[in-house]
């Protein structure tokens, strides 16, 4: 099965408004290289998320939030609903990033909630997992991801899943410069469309985008693109350039 790939560029708490809009702009300009043959998302800071979708237009690069409540509204100081991503021109939501699973504790049984939230609002969802290096160097990277997958997909039924990508990142990984070589990302994102073959059936399994991240550069894109069951990169650092994330979107496309 062909599957388009994806290519996100996650901006976490980075830039500023104006910013932000240069670079959706500078995106927008450019996506046209890779038209139909790879989708373009970015997530920027919430508050940014309006001015960044009205900068991507019509250029079909699509704009996320990079995390979403549980909850459809109400008395929750602080936190964004996926409705009002939705208001805001999203069509896709992060979930499950390490920095909010690792860094603030998330828990799979909040972050089923959250994708159900997401979906019911008709958003698409981008499911991130990945270990540790400690649970790496345990010998535990398998158990930890498909376990994440089986928890975050917890309220997911067959054809929810048509809404779903998932994003493999190993946590010693992100922002370190150090990268899960080809051969190490591919056992993962095999083992990963395997579990969901399992769980739901082999068509969905193989229709399911499952995207790597972790100090992706153009550098090395291409090879870890030329992987099997790599569909697309979720970039951090190499995303605030427009230049270096669109040299990643077009080693993506180049994917034979
Ligand atoms: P880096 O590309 O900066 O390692 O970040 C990866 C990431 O966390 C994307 O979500």
């Amino acid at each position: 099965m062909t599957r388009i790939p994806m290519v996100g560029g996650n901006w976490k708490m980075h830039l500023d408004g104006r910013a932000a809009a240069t670079l959706a702009g500078e995106i927008a300009a450019g996506a046209g290289g890779v038209e139909g043959s790879v989708d373009l998302a970015v997530f920027p800071p919430h508050p940014y998320l309006g001015v960044v979708s009205a900068a991507a237009g019509d250029s079909g690069v699509v704009t996320g939030g990079q995390d979403v409540s549980d909850e459809p509204s109400g008395a929750f100081t602080g936190q964004v609903a996926a409705s009002m991503l939705v208001d805001s021109g999203c069509t896709m939501t992060l979930v499950g990033h390490s920095e909010r699973r690792h860094g603030l504790g998330e828990d799979d049984v909040l972050l089923s909630r959250k994708v159900r939230t997401a979906l019911d609002e008709g958003l698409r969802v981008l499911l991130c997992v990945g270990e540790t290096l400690e649970q790496r160097d345990q010998g535990k990277t398998f158990d930890t991801v498909l376990g994440q997958v089986r928890g975050s997909l917890a309220l997911v039924n067959t054809d929810d899943l048509a809404c779903v990508d998932l994003a493999y990142e190993p946590v010693w990984a992100i922002g370190t410069g150090r990268t899960a070589g080809p051969a190490e990302a591919q056992e993962v994102h095999a083992a990963l469309r395997s579990e969901l073959g399992s769980r739901y059936d082999a068509r969905s399994a193989a229709r399911i985008r499952i995207l790597y991240g972790g100090s992706v550069k153009p550098a090395n894109a291409a090879e870890l693109m030329a992987c099997e069951d790599v569909d697309g990169a979720l970039v951090g650092g190499a995303s605030l350039q427009a230049e270096s994330f669109l040299d990643i979107a077009r080693a993506a496309a180049r994917r034979e």
